[in-house]
């Protein structure tokens, strides 16, 4: 059984027995004063509610204790479990793939449409700077700009969070979307950046007027909630193996709420018909497939399709590049590399 679906199946198991020991305590009394002709029933109402009281107590306690040391937004949104990680599973072993499979069969009627012409010639503008003051940082090797704000580093005024370029622990996203939606708030209420999620959103509506469905699978991550992750990855595969696929707390794109995870985190993404729609048109929204194929050496990971980054329109354009993905290191010369 999968752990998250352990801990609800146990947490289930708990709430039956606290409503369930105060009961049988009650048939036991029951039972016992029959014979004894000595009835105190209000007693043991009491007593079956203090039961139920002590059960709750300590539930709510375990509850608080998570909350606050694992995961802050607990507390905040009721969200008290880690996100999907990204783990690129095998096809054969993904609980989800049913999912991508169903989806997938059901677009395929319109897979012919996803390569026709899309007429969306909006333009999608950058996010802005981060307010704070700018201090220089020289210039990469193809000569673009490289600057600080607060600790988060710029180059050519795109923020950059990779294995060179740390964010600051205490970083959260500005200029966020702040309406209830679920979606975009699966693990904090305004940590996604809002000039992303409207772009995301005219895009998700028109894959869906073609049949396809998208949907974000992990968006914003708090840099406690990826060093759970990553240790947990760690953990599991080794440090070796579980940085080509999973960055370190502070390095990673997920905590800038520019980037989302779509549909299943798993290399099949890319051949169902939602991800190849992704890889044709998220330009055109201002996304780029951040970790493309075979640019290990220059991200730092492994082909990733499922992981989109906000850059707008007019980077994302260029480093389309007709198909021939050109990753963001390589664009503006800067590397993507743990300083050991
Ligand atoms: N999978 C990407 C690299 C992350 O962990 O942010
Ligand atoms: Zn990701």
């Amino acid at each position: 059984m999968e752990s998250s679906a352990l801990t609800k199946f146990i947490s289930i198991i708990y709430w039956i027995l606290c409503f369930l020991l105060p009961v049988i305590y009650l048939i036991i009394y029951h039972n016992k004063v029959k014979k004894k002709k000595r009835k105190n029933y209000n007693r043991a109402f009491g007593v079956a509610f203090v039961i139920f009281i002590i059960l709750f107590g300590i539930k709510l306690l375990l509850r608080l204790n998570v909350a606050i040391f694992e995961y802050p937004n607990c507390l905040i949104n009721n969200i008290c479990e880690e996100e999907e990680e990204d783990i690129p599973v095998n096809k054969e072993n993904d609980k989800t793939t049913k999912k991508t499979t169903t989806s997938t069969s059901t677009s395929t009627k319109t897979t012919n449409s996803t390569t026709k012409k899309i007429t969306n010639e909006k333009t999608y503008a950058k996010v802005k700077d981060i307010d704070g003051e700018k201090i220089s940082k020289g210039k990469t090797s193809k000569g673009y700009d490289i600057y600080e704000i607060n600790g988060v580093t710029y180059v050519d005024g795109y923020l950059i969070a990779n294995k060179t370029y740390f964010l600051p622990e205490d970083y959260a996203p500005s200029d966020t979307y702040t309406k209830a939606d679920k979606e975009a708030t699966r693990q904090c209420a305004t940590c996604i950046n809002n000039t992303a999620y409207q772009a995301y959103k005219d895009m998700k509506a028109d894959a869906s007027a073609l049949n396809l469905n998208i949907y974000i699978s992990s968006g914003f991550r708090s840099f406690i909630t990826q060093r759970n992750i990553y240790n947990r990855n760690v953990k599991n595969n080794g440090q070796q193996k579980a940085d080509t696929y999973s960055a370190r707390p502070g390095s990673s794109e997920h905590q800038t709420g520019l980037c989302f995870d779509l549909n299943t985190i798993d290399s099949s993404f890319a051949n169902t018909a939602e991800g190849k729609w992704v890889n044709q048109n998220a330009w055109k929204y201002g996304y780029i497939i951040r970790y493309p194929k075979g640019k290990n050496d220059e991200t730092g990971y492994i082909y990733e399709p499922w992981h989109l980054r906000y850059v707008g329109t007019e980077l994302a354009r260029k480093l389309y590049n007709n198909g021939d993905w050109i990753s963001i290191e390589d664009y503006f010369g800067i590397t993507s590399k743990y300083d050991e």
